[in-house]
């Protein structure tokens, strides 16, 4: 597959940030014995994967603004183009030593998502899309799962965490997915939840009050292998708090169905 000059610079800045993020993973594992643990060390390598990034990025398109969960806000001289970053998505699994983590950049123009990579530095799983060209896993092109039969579906979620809102309304929606669904997963991390879901692992995905660099690039990685993704409410509000579901056709409806279903 023969990338964009956009999609090149997306990637190879996902790639620099992942090799630090990758290295410091290593680290973690000696600071997990030690009394103090490795909160502090896992939030710096955060940071400098975003500086990281965004330094790359700027290289390239020094004009865009930015949306970075560390740094927030930079407006640039041209407003109509936004990168939305993650730097580090799955943070808890970062710092307890589980190896499921992401980068993930997204490119909005004129408040549509246009582009997306999501990177698994130590999987190597490299997720892109652009829009209108295909979502691909590693150069290979991604479909959504094809199910239909809810008894056959692996959805994937989040849940509220700690001191979160929002935890009894969803225990009554895990318990009408479960009652329906051959099996849910729950990764810890959403920009990975959507990308798995493009790549057909899961026929499914939903979560509440998720921030915008969670999903930027999940949504048009997901989209562009065929994957309706919306809010909640079946609505276009996923940046602006109103959470995701994700499936093919037949899944978004159902999964939509479930969710409304009296607990
Ligand atoms: C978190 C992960 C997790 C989701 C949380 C996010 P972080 O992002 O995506 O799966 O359940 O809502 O905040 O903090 O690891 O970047
Ligand atoms: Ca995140
Ligand atoms: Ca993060």
């Amino acid at each position: 597959m023969a990338r964009t000059a956009l999609l090149n610079v997306m990637v190879n800045a996902a790639l620099k940030a992942g090799r630090g993020l990758a290295r410091d993973f290593g680290e973690v594992e000696n600071l997990q014995v030690s009394v103090k643990g490795p909160g502090d060390f896992v939030s710096a390598a955060d940071k400098r994967a975003e500086e990281v990034i965004i330094g790359e990025l700027a290289k390239a398109r020094p004009t865009y603004s930015v949306l970075a969960e560390e740094s927030g806000t930079t407006e640039g001289s041209d407003t109509s183009h936004r990168w939305i970053i993650d730097p580090l998505d799955g943070t808890t699994n970062f710092l307890h030593g589980i190896p499921l983590f992401a980068i993930s950049i997204g490119l909005e123009r004129e408040g549509v998502m246009v582009a997306g990579v999501i990177y698994n530095p130590i999987m190597n799983e490299l997720f892109v899309a652009e829009r209108g060209a295909g979502a691909f896993l590693n150069d290979r092109r991604l479909r959504a799962a094809r199910r239909s039969d809810p008894t056959t579906f692996v959805i994937g979620t989040g849940m509220p965490q700690l001191h979160r809102p929002g935890q009894d309304e969803y225990l009554g929606e895990l318990r009408a997915v479960i009652r329906n669904v051959a099996a849910v997963r729950r990764l810890g991390s959403a920009a990975t939840d959507l990308a798995w879901t493009a790549a057909g692992r899961y026929d499914g995905y939903w979560q509440h009050m998720v921030s915008p660099w969670d999903v930027a690039a999940g949504i048009v990685i997901a989209r562009e292998a065929g994957v309706i993704v919306t809010d909640a409410s079946g609505g276009d509000t996923m940046l602006d708090g109103g959470g995701v579901v994700a499936g093919n056709e037949t899944v978004h409806r159902q999964l939509l169905g479930f969710l409304s279903e009296p607990s």
